[in-house]
């Protein structure tokens, strides 16, 4: 109840033990047939995130001819005008950017990386660190050659999952409100 999606860092890499504790963590979550097939790329340096955000507003203004009912979908007018103002609603200012690859036809990594990354949110609360998923840099990660070149992965693999990690700026005092649990019993 405590993990909430952070939107706001402080502007400084990450200790490495911290991030390898965290990706450690990631190896005990569940992987369907124990197939264990994730992969980690890391970019831990601000000036480099800051690149990739670049590339993903990049990404959403090409996104407005080639795919308009996404772009509307996915509000990216916003993002790209608060990005024009000078406020990064991409990387939000994060220092480090984790991002979960495997072969572009495995099975099982969609889940596994979702899996994986619920398991670090969780444990990153307790070390003081914040997340937040951002399937923003995650989808022009996958659709954008010029950003994937940036990534350097080797061909054929692609990022299942991207989250933003870093100290937080902003902390929340309150359990946040959902809805009530839907529930079928049979
Ligand atoms: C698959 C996935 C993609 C997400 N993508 C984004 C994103 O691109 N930008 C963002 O600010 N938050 C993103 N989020 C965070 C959600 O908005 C957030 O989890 C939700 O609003 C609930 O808030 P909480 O995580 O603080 O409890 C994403 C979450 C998930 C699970």
């Amino acid at each position: 109840m405590a993990r909430r999606s952070i939107r706001g860092y402080v502007n400084r890499p990450i200790e490495r033990d911290k991030i390898l504790q965290l990706l450690d963590i990631a190896r005990f979550a569940p992987h369907g047939g124990n197939r264990q097939v994730l992969r980690w790329l890391v970019i831990n340096d601000p000036a480099k995130v800051s690149k990739i955000a670049a590339l993903t507003i990049d990404w959403m203004k090409h996104t407005k001819d080639t795919n308009p009912g996404l772009y509307e979908e996915a509000k990216m007018e916003v993002f790209i005008k608060n990005w024009e103002a000078g406020s990064d609603q991409i990387s939000r200012g994060a220092p480090c950017i984790i991002q979960a690859w495997a072969n572009k036809d495995e099975r099982t990594a969609p889940p596994a990386a979702a899996i994986a990354i619920a398991h670090i949110q969780l444990a990153a609360t307790t070390l003081g660190l914040g997340t937040s998923w951002t399937e923003g840099i995650g989808y022009a990660s996958r659709a954008y050659p010029p950003l994937l070149k940036v990534l350097g992965m080797p061909e054929g693999q692609i990022p299942y999952a991207t989250f933003l990690i870093g100290y937080p700026t902003e902390f929340y005092h309150r359990i946040p409100t959902r809805k009530a649990v839907d529930v079928t019993w049979v």
